[in-house]
């Protein structure tokens, strides 16, 4: 081989790099390359081999022409190395893509009545009370009035723990003997909290749900006290300044008299529609004063003291308030 023909490979294997180099986008493309033009069994490192044959005075020359190739050859393997990493890097990291979306959710409806509700009765000075929701039954029922041969034991389809005469509580009212247990009138709370009952799931039945109860205890509380509490709650919960209330004759063990109230509907105010039956009242709460009898089983001097209480399921409250019409959603997780 002469310097011309040198030459001549040098540039041939120059343009066979050049177009081989713009087809590199991967680090294993990038590396066959690299072996290719740059490897122990490469063109150039035959080249180098090839320096002994040129005459003595040419190896300088023959030596810095296949130098300048292979120079720029590495110049090239090295800028494209960086431009690949850079390129990964931009996968990993690229910046300017719009984020993946995601549900965040929402609050609970059930928790946000009971946010507003705890509200509503902080601003009117009850406390907010809790109880256990494994109740002993004497909180559960006797203390409240309900007796072990009371029907309404079996009414309220009580979820039984066998040992030490414990149930899962079947409403809040247990929580009035705790708070009245706890502390001399006057006293004013609410308690929300589950409730279990065995009951099988439909629109509007669960084993578990929610209610507020509200208790005052006072002298001279009368029945007139808890239509205003009432009123002001509910009249702030759905945002209405003209609802109506009405008290129907009711019978529960722990009041007397007890009342079941209804309220004028907020869908059709009165006039009638699918949500009130056509009947123009939504039936919402018991309540009532408290019996002398369960007075009594806390040590709360009946001729002294008087006061109201009042039970509320929570679903209900919910399901007018954010017009749902099937229980079942608050269970299901769909945000
Ligand atoms: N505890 C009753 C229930 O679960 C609701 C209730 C009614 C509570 C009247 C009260 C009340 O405090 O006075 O069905």
């Amino acid at each position: 081989m002469n310097i011309d023909e040198l030459k001549e490979t040098l540039d041939e294997l120059k343009q066979k790099f050049d177009k081989k180099k713009n087809n590199i986008d991967d680090k294993e493309s990038w590396n066959d390359l690299r072996v290719e033009f740059l490897g122990r069994k490469s063109k150039i490192k035959d080249l180098f081999g090839l320096i002994g044959d040129f005459e003595p005075e040419d190896r300088r020359e023959v030596g810095k022409l296949i130098n300048d190739t292979k120079d720029y050859i590495q110049k090239e393997i090295d800028r494209l190395k960086e431009k690949i990493e850079k390129a990964e890097d931009k996968i990993k990291y690229d910046l300017t893509l719009p984020s993946r979306k995601r549900d965040i959710g929402k609050e609970h409806p059930i928790t946000s009545i009971f946010k507003l509700s705890k509200e509503i009765f902080s601003k009117m000075g009850f406390d907010i009370k809790k109880g256990p929701e494994i109740e002993e039954e004497w909180y559960n029922f006797d203390a409240l009035n309900i007796p072990i041969s009371h029907p309404a034991r079996d009414e309220q389809d009580t979820f039984y723990i066998n040992e030490d005469k414990k149930v899962l509580r079947t409403h809040t009212s247990p929580v009035q003997i705790r708070a009245m247990l706890e502390e001399n009138p006057p006293l004013a709370m609410i308690a929300p909290g589950k409730v279990y009952r065995s009951d099988s799931i439909d629109a509007s039945h669960s084993p578990v749900f929610h209610q507020i109860e509200g208790l005052l205890v006072d002298k001279n509380v009368k029945f007139s006290d808890l239509k205003g509490v009432l009123y002001k709650y509910l009249s702030e919960l759905f945002n209405e300044s003209s609802i109506e209330l009405r008290f129907y004759n009711n019978y529960f063990p722990f009041t007397e008299p007890s009342a079941e109230m209804h309220m004028s509907c907020i869908f059709c105010e009165g006039k009638g529609c699918k949500v009130c039956n056509y009947s123009g009242w939504i039936e919402l709460l018991g309540c009532g004063m408290v019996d002398p009898n369960v007075f009594e089983a806390v040590d709360i001097d009946s001729e002294k003291y008087t006061g109201f209480a009042f039970g509320v399921g929570v679903e209900r409250l919910a399901l007018l308030k954010y017009n749902i019409h099937d229980m079942r959603y608050f269970y299901e997780n769909d945000i």
